[in-house]
């Protein structure tokens, strides 16, 4: 890959892991960050106010948006509107300014979620499997619409439904290592329920993928191949840390602790298989969930922020 990739959500998880690599790669990557209005330094944008300034003179070969305020908190209905806005109205702002700009980059690699299928029980969900109800699914369908006008003047969009992104210092698994450590790692609910997860190393090579294959479009599971039930997760992790997790967190009290966040993110049950990955000849790195507890507690995975903040030229 090479050319010059515009990357939102740049300073989050996946965003400043894909920088790192990118640059390395010898791409040009200009952050397109949080500004207010009337910053004139460079690319900006703030969604929420509707501003988008991409410098004209900068031309885009492709986009990675990967912008979107955290689930990862209760949803009271502030919180809701800036999830759901900061996805839908962020995608179709950005891909208007895209449409209307005189050199339109080929391909726009989008985040979206697994959250689109909503609670399935052990049904295997590929990408031909339709949404789910609640919340998350209804925002995910929103939010891969929402790149309607991009498609439209003839950029390739792909959406990338990621499953739950393992690292060592961020997302979910961060989250979780202070309680397991402790050996207070618990089962959610009945634990029977399927966690689709993919180790952050793959999420890159999959974003890599996506920019490089001129035949791939549209939902990609990006997810390892096999989806794994919550209390084999607590358990791989417990053991991987040599730490015990005899506990169990009744449903009850994960929707207690957490909310409806609790009940659609934690006690949900996707199994999602990441069908076009595997018919496009995709190799996981980490297709097993005990290696990629293994190699990401060893620290394998840490990506040096300051590294990847050099990397950025948002000149
Ligand atoms: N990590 C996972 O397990 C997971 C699973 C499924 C889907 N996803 C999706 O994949 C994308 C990237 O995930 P991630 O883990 O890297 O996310 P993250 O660490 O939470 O980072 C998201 C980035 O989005 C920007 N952002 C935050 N709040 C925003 C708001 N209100 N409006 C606009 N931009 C905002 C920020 O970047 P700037 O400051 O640079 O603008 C932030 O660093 C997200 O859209 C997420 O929903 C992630």
């Amino acid at each position: 890959m090479s050319g010059t990739i515009l990357v939102t959500g740049a300073t989050g998880l996946v965003g400043a892991a894909l920088v790192s690599r990118l640059s390395e790669s010898g791409c040009r990557v200009v952050a397109l960050r949080h500004a207010p209005p009337g910053d004139g330094s460079g690319p900006s944008w703030d969604p929420a106010n509707r501003q988008v300034h991409l410098d004209p003179a900068i031309s885009l070969d492709a986009v990675v948006h990967l912008a979107g305020e955290s689930i990862a908190q209760r949803w009271k209905r502030a919180t809701r509107e800036r999830i759901r806005n900061s996805r839908v109205d962020g995608t179709g702002l950005l891909c208007e300014a895209l449409s209307q700009s005189p050199r339109r980059p080929r391909v726009m690699v989008c985040a979206s979620a697994t959250g689109f299928y909503g609670d399935r029980g052990g049904e295997v969900l590929d990408e031909q499997s339709g949404p789910g109800t609640g919340f998350l699914p209804e925002v995910c369908q929103a939010w891969e619409a929402a790149a309607a006008p991009a498609r439209q003047c003839g950029i390739r969009v792909v959406h990338l439904r990621l499953g739950i992104v393992l690292a060592r210092h961020g997302g979910a698994l961060a989250g979780m290592l202070p309680a397991f450590r402790l050996g207070l790692g618990a089962r959610l609910g009945g634990g029977n329920q399927y966690w689709s997860w993919i180790a952050l190393e793959d999420v890159v090579r999959v974003v890599e993928l996506a920019l490089k294959d001129d035949g791939l479009s549209g939902a990609v599971n990006t997810v390892a191949p096999e989806a794994t039930t919550n209390a084999a997760f607590t358990h791989g992790l417990a053991r991987a840390l040599r730490r015990p997790a005899f506990l169990a967190l009744p449903a009850f009290a994960v929707i207690a602790l957490f909310g409806q966040m609790g009940r659609e993110a934690l006690l949900a049950s996707a199994r999602v298989r990441p069908e076009r990955l595997l018919k496009m000849g995709f190799k996981h790195r980490f297709p097993d969930l005990d290696a990629a507890f293994n190699h990401i507690l060893a620290g394998n995975n840490r990506t040096n922020h300051d590294q990847a903040a050099k990397a950025w030229d948002t000149r």
